[in-house]
């Protein structure tokens, strides 16, 4: 059977969730659920990256002596938000748990049991604890600030465990060659490409122990630099070091989702580790733009981040999943506000999917087994192909597109056909062989729908009567003509009420 490992990022929890954080969250998700409806054996994995030095400030921030008590209760918030966002992760990593410390001392030891791959040497240079990261003078901003956080970075000088990077650059140039989907979207890969080739040098993995963090396997003077560690995760959640019926069965990686802000990490670093220790690299990793909200970066200082919670309230997790993903073509950067996420949920929800299934609900209410027909078949047929090679580019808008293009098609088809002009008892099959292929294209839009707003695509098919669908095996329900007896009923509340 075809297996789905994929995987976000793990957060930081120096701060709760913002909306940028669930749009990562979001798509994997998606991708999730598309693979489980197809069949594909899943493994969806997310977690909190705890380690980080600004953990420890964060928690200094918030009055809290207990650093590993602050982590605590940030990680169950996150799990918490996950919950509430409806994301269907099969496993949460905490890299503060047992299991990730153990698997990151076996990789730090496999590592350093390979010659020259790992050696002491001196640390001089510029660091930025919001990045976790090295700088050179030539990316910072003007005052010496890290271009993301616009705080000035530290000078250091240390004497670090160095990870020989530099020799696998070829290797790295080789594997991104070979393996075109490596690094999605395209430009990305170009960007890598360039930095491998000019850039890629040899990487500091330790910091001097400040009493946070894994100790370096071996020497406790120093803790294992937090990118090193975090990267690990997606091996030892998957039983590195704990497990390894488990492990052999999950690796590789078939999908990390990133944002474009740590690009480098998973497409140069990562890789290079994973050459080092002998093990297979992952299949693809994608990153997704940034977006703004009203036009301004989110940041702690405007204070404009936007909690996801509180616009679910609002809105409703479906129309927030869906505004998010259909706003912005995945992979490229955008811009968030409420006006449009309102003028979104009015137009294509409320209006567009909202106003469609109640027609056919109110037209069609009491029918039961009603012929699908051949009208609209090919060219819901049309859609449901370009659909599916959509979602395997995780082109996640572009799919949308399509849906709403097929509502599109069935307003039309209502339109030309006008099936309250045809009287119900006079004209029983000639009402019956109208309403039959609107039902059945509605079923199929339920389908499509499925991953990106599921408790909406329940509801539709649960107006369909079909209270099974959307459970079972896409790959044989998703063919027009596949539905088993429709009986439709009005929707107990609107889909989509107006605000
Ligand atoms: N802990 C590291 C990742 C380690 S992975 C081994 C980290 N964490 S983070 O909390 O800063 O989350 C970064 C991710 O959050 C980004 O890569 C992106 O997926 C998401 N986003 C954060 N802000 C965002 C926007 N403004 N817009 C879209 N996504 C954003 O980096």
């Amino acid at each position: 059977m075809e297996k789905n490992f994929l995987t976000t990022p793990i957060y930081y929890v120096n701060d709760r969730p913002h909306i940028g954080h669930a749009y990562a969250t979001f798509a994997a998700d998606v991708v999730a659920r598309y693979g489980r409806m197809m069949g594909v054996d899943t493994f969806f994995l997310t977690g909190t990256d705890e380690n980080s030095q600004k953990n420890v400030e964060a928690a200094a921030a918030n009055g809290e002596v207990d650093v590993l008590a602050y982590v605590d209760r940030m990680s169950a918030l996150w799990q918490l938000t996950w919950d509430e966002l409806g994301i269907s992760n099969d496993d949460f990593i905490r890299t503060t748990s047992a299991r990730h410390r153990q698997g990151v001392v076996k990789f730090w030891q496999t590592v350093a049991a390979v010659p020259n791959a790992i050696y002491k040497g001196t640390y001089e240079g510029l660091y930025c604890v919001g990045c976790e990261s090295f700088y050179r003078e030539s990316d910072l901003a003007p005052g010496k600030k890290c271009p993301t956080h616009e705080r000035v970075v530290e000078t250091v000088q240390e004497d670090n465990y160095f990870f020989r990077a530099s020799q696998y650059r070829q290797a790295l140039l080789s594997y991104i060659a070979d393996h075109p989907d490596f690094i999605l979207p395209a430009t990305r890969r170009n960007e890598v490409i360039a930095y491998v080739t000019h850039h890629l040098e040899d990487f500091s993995i330790s910091r001097p122990n400040k009493g946070w963090g894994i100790p370096v396997p071996g020497d406790e003077s120093q803790t294992i630099y937090v990118w090193f560690d975090a990267l690990l995760n997606y091996m030892t959640a998957v039983g590195y070091g704990t497990d390894e019926a488990l492990f052999q069965r999950w690796w590789p990686v078939d999908l990390h989702i990133v944002g474009k802000d740590i690009i480098k990490f998973h497409c140069a670093l990562w890789p290079a580790m994973l050459l080092a220790a002998g093990l297979d690299l992952p299949k693809r990793v994608f990153a997704h733009g940034f977006f703004t909200i009203d036009g301004r970066k989110i940041s702690k200082s405007l204070g404009n981040a936007i909690d996801p919670k509180a616009l679910v309230e609002t809105y409703g997790v479906d129309a927030v999943r869906y505004f998010l993903l259909r706003e912005i073509p995945f992979g490229g950067d955008g811009d968030f506000s409420i006006e449009r996420l309102a003028a979104r949920y009015d137009s294509d929800l409320a209006s567009g999917l909202g106003n469609l299934v109640q027609r056919v609900a109110t037209l069609a209410n009491g029918m039961t087994d009603l012929p699908a027909g051949t009208e609209l078949g090919d060219r819901v047929a049309g859609q449901l192909a370009l659909y599916h090679s959509a979602m395997r580019e995780i082109a996640l808008s572009r799919a949308l597109e399509i849906v709403w293009e097929t509502m599109r098609m069935c307003d039309q088809y209502l339109e030309e056909k006008a099936p309250w002009k045809i009287s119900r008892n006079t004209n029983a099959s000639e009402f019956a062989a109208v309403m039959g292929p609107m039902a059945e294209a509605l079923r199929l839009i339920a389908w499509m729908l499925t991953p990106f707003i599921p408790e909406t695509a329940r509801a539709i098919f649960t107006v369909l009567g079909l209270t099974k669908e959307g459970t079972s095996a896409a790959a044989v329900a998703m063919q027009w003509g596949a539905s088993s007896a429709v009986r439709v009923s009005i929707p107990p509340r609107p889909l989509f009420p107006r605000l």
